[in-house]
């Protein structure tokens, strides 16, 4: 019996972990690595896991790469998991933490499931590796195709990608394309064309970098302690992360690592928020959001490739699906940035934003454990955080400037 097999979420079919794949022939769902609990329970005593360092490879025991696999790795994961006495204290919160994912080495969530993927990617013999992005998924798909000797191609939707994540691609040597059209026009052509042009598609549609994104979950549970937090706040563009977080939380607690997991609650832009809509109106089918827009570039998503993985993760869950506006983000990025030296991109402080909203129309005790999750660096995108600040002052070079300045403060 095997420890891990690849099914479609909805038929259960079962497909060839040698070959690539990403959804299923007869159904065209999506698939994703299921784990056998008893083997991986195994493993993972055997492994003393918990006395190596924290990392998204402490959990490889859960991940399902071939054991003699030469692993691609920045020393992703392990990011700080914040405990936030200040912002908790002027919410009225007893714990509330933050989840920093933005201290990743390309600084977001993506390098967990890069590692995971290109580590795969290399043992399919892949040579080249795309994906459509908002910015994040082609700045750490750049780096890790670099590491790896892979050549990269990555499409972008022209004019919307912030400043940082494209220096990166460019700087990593990935040909950048820039699609006129939004995200979802780009990831059609990827989809469409990654079996005819023979390139490996890393967007989150690839089950193994789920795999490597759900490592957040375990952390957060050894991070407390052993122990699930009560809620994980957490924002949702294309799906996978959310799907990925559930994932991890539901196998640590069948795998007995923790008692319980949180409810998760899914945060959207007003923008660009179909799943959201979805739990407002009860509706079972996505309606897409064909122009989506938002300040937070990185969730201006209008069509959700995971939709049907993360609206069964946070019902799953017992969670909830809602929206913030673009003032709402960046009102919460300061907060984050100014009460807990945290510098989050606007996508990245949604979470927090979501949170906010609810405390305001008194959703959730305030004695609960709660996570919220920061999925990217405020670095990548500098015009939304130069625009939204005040601006330097400038002055004369003398003190009796600076003192007349300070004074007038
Ligand atoms: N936060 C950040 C900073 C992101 O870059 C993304 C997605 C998300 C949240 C949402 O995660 O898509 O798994 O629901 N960025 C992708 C990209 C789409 O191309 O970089 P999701």
């Amino acid at each position: 019996m095997a420890q891990f097999e690849l099914r479609c979420i909805e038929c259960g079919g079962t497909y060839d972990m040698s070959r690539p794949a990403y959804a299923c022939s007869r159904c065209g769902n999506l698939l994703e690595v299921r784990l056998d609990i008893d083997i991986s329970k195994e493993r993972l005593a055997k492994a003393k896991h918990l006395g190596k360092p924290i990392s998204v490879w402490r959990y490889r025991e859960l991940i399902p790469v071939e054991r003699e696999s030469r692993v691609f790795s920045l020393n992703e994961g392990g990011t700080p998991l914040f405990k936030c006495a200040r912002l908790g204290e002027k919410l009225g919160l007893k714990n509330l933490s933050i989840k920093f994912d933005g201290s990743n080495p390309t600084g977001s969530f993506k390098d967990r499931g890069m590692t995971v993927g290109i580590t795969k990617a290399k043992e399919l013999g892949m040579k080249v590796v795309t994906c459509a992005s908002t910015g994040n998924t082609s700045a750490s798909l750049a780096a890790y195709a670099g590491l790896a000797d892979l050549k990269c191609v990555v499409l972008i939707p022209e004019g919307k990608v912030a400043l940082g994540k494209l220096a990166q691609a460019m700087m990593h040597g990935a040909i950048v394309v820039s699609v006129r059209g939004n995200f979802d026009q780009a990831l059609e052509i990827v989809m469409k064309s990654s079996e005819k042009l023979g390139m490996y598609v890393l967007n989150s549609v690839n089950p193994f970098r789920i795999e490597g994104q759900k490592t957040a979950a375990y952390e957060i549970c050894d991070q407390l302690g052993g122990k699930s937090p009560d809620y994980l706040y957490i924002p949702v563009g294309n799906g996978g992360n959310s799907a990925a977080y559930w994932k991890g939380f539901a196998e640590y607690e069948a795998l007995g690592a923790v008692s319980s997991h949180p409810v998760i609650r899914g945060i959207q832009s007003e923008g660009a928020a179909p799943v959201a809509h979805m739990f407002e109106t009860g509706s079972k089918e996505l309606v897409p959001v064909k122009k989506p827009d938002t300040v937070a570039t990185a969730i201006r998503i209008g069509n959700p490739a995971n939709w049907k993985k993360t609206v069964k993760a946070i019902k799953e869950s017992g969670g909830h699906a809602s929206t913030v506006s673009d003032d709402e983000i960046l009102r919460a990025q300061e907060s984050m940035a100014r009460l807990e030296g945290i510098f989050a991109e606007p996508a990245g402080a949604a979470a927090l934003a979501g949170l906010i909203k609810d405390l305001q129309l008194g959703k959730i005790d305030r004695d609960a454990d709660i996570v919220c999750v920061s999925t990217g660096h405020g670095l990548k995108d500098p015009d939304v955080a130069i625009a939204h600040c005040t601006k330097p002052k400038t002055i004369e070079p003398s003190v009796e400037a600076l003192g007349k300045l300070l004074e007038a403060d």
